[in-house]
């Protein structure tokens, strides 16, 4: 999801996990675009990502990065700035699927960031149930997140 917003960004726009790229490089960022998966309603936590790790994956799978420094502390250690800044977040449908971007603009706004547009939800199809470590997209939400992505572009 991150890469298809990035591109519509456009060039030039840098896209890497809170690993690649930290707080203090993002600080530079022209427009800062973050994003998570929810979990438990809200943003993932170290047990929340436990449970990910742990989880057997099958033939093929590509093993879950639960090693990361977590996205709620990442952008706790944001310098503060009021560079414009957007959340997006990837989460099942239904009822329980909010609250990793409600969570994201407090953590943002808190840091000053500007939020230039409301924060975007993209769904995953769980292929047994919630806990499954791998996802799939919903058909059309690649689409949908390129289209923010380049509604971004024109607001920053
Ligand atoms: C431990 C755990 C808790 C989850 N809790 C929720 C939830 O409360 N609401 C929701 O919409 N999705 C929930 N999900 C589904 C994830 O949001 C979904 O798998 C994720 O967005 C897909 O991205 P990923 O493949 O990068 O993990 C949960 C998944 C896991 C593993």
């Amino acid at each position: 999801m991150a890469r298809a917003i990035a591109e519509s960004i456009g060039p030039g726009t840098r896209v890497g996990s809170t690993q690649e790229i930290t707080p203090d490089v993002a600080a530079s960022a022209t427009l800062l675009v973050v994003g998570a998966p929810v979990h438990a309603m809200t943003l993932p936590t170290v047990r929340s990502l436990d449970s990910v790790g742990a989880h057997p994956i099958g033939p093929g799978e590509v093993p879950a990065e639960v090693g990361h420094p977590l996205m709620r502390d990442w952008v706790a250690e944001l310098p503060y700035s009021d560079a414009p800044a957007a959340a997006f977040d990837t989460r099942i449908s239904g009822l329980v699927g909010r609250g990793g971007v409600s969570a994201l603009e407090r953590l943002l706004k808190a840091r000053g960031r500007r939020l230039i547009d409301r924060g975007a939800g993209f769904v995953v199809i769980n292929r047994r149930e919630i806990h499954q470590t791998a996802s799939l997209l919903r058909e059309g939400e690649l689409a949908r997140a390129s289209a923010w992505g380049a509604r971004l572009a024109t607001l920053r």
